[in-house]
């Protein structure tokens, strides 16, 4: 048991490094909790520090949810995809609220997505695709967000794997719960595009 929590903090530890808050205050002396939107994740770190620290927070987010997610994979007596999802929990709590930057956090997208790549190799190409068709299509990273998770729950459900479904859906709804700022926003015909795709272009 002591060798379990331990291994649960150690996951939460590892989710709670915020990579694109790091990459702001040691190579770029920004802080990206007071600049952009105030968020600490892949589209933050581009709108503020540029594409290169944009595309790095994006893979070591992805990364860390990935490597929690398959600490998983020693744990005995449950099925080991309990243990994965524990863990990957584990790890998105951790991004989601950090201990070093006072209990704030990311959004969960790549942490999500990172956690995909654990579960579903596949699948997780399937959604980084259908995330880039919506940002084309959008020019909105939070709603190609929200609705990337929307689909890729609905397609687990043509896949017909339960525990999928299950954890797609939990994966959704945090996310959506996680950018309320952005669904007001959104409404309100008032959130910031990303210079790229159709609707930023027209
Ligand atoms: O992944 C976060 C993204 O969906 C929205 O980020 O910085 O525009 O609130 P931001």
């Amino acid at each position: 048991t002591l060798h379990f929590i331990l291994s649960f903090v150690f996951a939460y530890l590892l989710g709670s490094i915020p990579f694109g808050y790091v990459l702001g205050r040691v190579f770029y002396h920004k802080n990206l909790l007071i600049e952009g939107s105030g968020n600490i994740g892949t589209t933050n770190t581009f709108r503020v520090l540029g594409p290169t620290a944009g595309f790095l927070t994006f893979v070591l987010d992805s990364l860390k949810g990935t490597a929690a997610t398959l600490m998983g994979v020693i744990w005995g007596p449950l099925p080991v995809h309990w243990w994965l999802l524990i863990f990957g929990l584990a790890g998105i709590i951790g991004h989601t609220f950090s201990i070093w930057i006072g209990f704030r956090g990311g959004k969960a997208v790549a942490t999500s997505f990172g956690m995909l790549i654990a579960y579903a190799p596949v699948l997780s190409l399937e959604a980084l695709l259908i995330f880039l068709t919506l940002i084309f299509l959008t020019s909105m990273v939070s709603v190609a967000s929200i609705f990337g998770f929307i689909l890729v729950t609905i397609l687990t459900l043509f896949m017909g794997d339960w525990f999928l479904f299950g954890l797609a859906l939990i994966l959704t709804i945090f996310v959506v719960y996680r950018h309320r700022g952005n669904i007001k926003r959104i409404r309100r015909g008032k959130e910031s595009l990303v210079p790229f795709g159709l609707v930023y272009w027209s």
